[in-house]
């Protein structure tokens, strides 16, 4: 199958009018496939808006390629490049709506300019406000809007005129957590009932964790993780990862919690990552009782990301040494398992 974007080796380096350098993106490649929701996580400065425009031709890489649906963006400009933008929406953390028009005015633009008859406008913008839940704000201005309504009018302008593909920088930025759980869902029934592929920017783990499929971390305009998200949520491999994940779930310790921790708890202490096998079996205590062992939680929790169970469990072991080195290692076979 034939992948919807392909990054190869994409680098960009901005260099202001002062002379001031900047690698924005740093040799990344990657692939989105068509129909998953890929999100792009990093802290500011990251690279990610410049990545996300990347994709529909906003910025042009220095080095390297971009491709969607097998066309290298290179190779596209005019109108080529005009129609090819129609089948990518965006949405934006600060919704970039019209203030002087109407919700029907706003979501009517993108129809307006692919040349849609305003009969079929008419209709278009009915059933989509209808899908995001705005049927009674046709003709009411962007200003009388909450936040919330104002990014639903966002997708909705986004999704108008069908694209295959949708891009959010942000979007829920701006919003407080039960407004971005309302526009994740909305995203969610995007992605589902029209199948439009999305990539999502955000710096708010819990929008990725609870939206994309898959996702990469950025850091310095690096790719210093990519997978699937149960996986990055999981099994962190890179320290920014870790820390994302870490300021998210906290049901892992700091290294400075550790070495507090270490004077309060001066027995043997182990981390264990959790995951199905430790849900659906009862492996940690019945290897603790078949060891002698005892245990005590000091840190931890479970979540699910699709429900799929993750975390950690930082325990403090009480028994004999021998009995101990044992335990420890028997339960490494059946799960990940730190010292510290
Ligand atoms: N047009 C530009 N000219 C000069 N530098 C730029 C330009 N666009 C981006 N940069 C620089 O490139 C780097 C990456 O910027 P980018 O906007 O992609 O980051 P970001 O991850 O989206 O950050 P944020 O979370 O704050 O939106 C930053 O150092 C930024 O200052
Ligand atoms: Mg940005």
């Amino acid at each position: 199958m034939m992948s919807r974007i392909v990054l190869s080796e994409v680098s960009k380096s901005f260099t202001t009018d002062t002379g001031v350098h900047t690698d924005a993106l740093r040799n990344v490649s990657l692939n989105v496939e068509s129909g998953e929701i890929f999100g792009l996580i990093g802290r500011s400065g990251a690279g990610k808006s410049t990545l996300l425009r990347m994709i529909n031709a906003l910025e042009r890489p220095t080095s390297g390629s971009v491709q969607v649906d097998g066309v290298d963006l290179a190779q596209v400009s005019g109108d080529r490049l005009r129609k090819m933008r129609h089948g990518i929406g965006m949405v934006f953390q600060q919704f970039n709506l019209m203030n002087s028009r109407t919700v029907f005015g706003n979501i009517a633009v993108p129809l307006k300019l692919a040349g849609w008859k305003e009969d079929d406008i008419a209709t278009r913008v009915a059933d989509l406000l209808d899908f995001v839940g705005l049927g009674d704000k046709a003709f009411v201005k962007p200003r009388r809007l909450s936040g919330g309504q104002k990014q639903r009018v966002g997708i909705a302008r986004a999704i108008a005129n069908q694209p295959d593909i949708l891009l959010s920088d942000e979007a829920t930025s701006a919003l407080d957590p039960q407004t971005t759980a309302e526009i994740v869902a909305l995203l969610r029934s995007v992605n589902e009932e029209f199948g439009i592929t999305i990539v999502v920017v955000t710096h708010e783990m819990d929008v990725v964790s609870s939206l994309a499929d898959r996702a990469a971390i950025l850091s310095q305009g690096e790719v210093v993780e990519l997978g699937p998200i149960q996986q990055i949520l999981s099994k962190p491999q890179h320290p920014l990862t870790a820390a994302l994940v870490q300021s998210y779930t906290r049901t892992s310790l700091t290294e400075e919690e550790k070495a507090a921790l270490r004077e309060e708890f001066r027995e043997h202490r182990i981390s264990v990552a959790v995951d199905d096998a430790l849900v659906e079996t009862p492996i940690l205590s019945r290897l603790a009782r078949g060891h002698t062992v005892d245990f005590s939680i000091i840190q931890g929790g479970v979540a699910r990301v699709k429900n799929q169970p993750y975390g950690q469990l930082s325990l403090a072991l009480h028994g004999e040494e021998s009995a101990i080195e044992a335990f420890v290692s028997e339960l490494s076979t059946h799960a990940e398992v730190t010292r510290w």
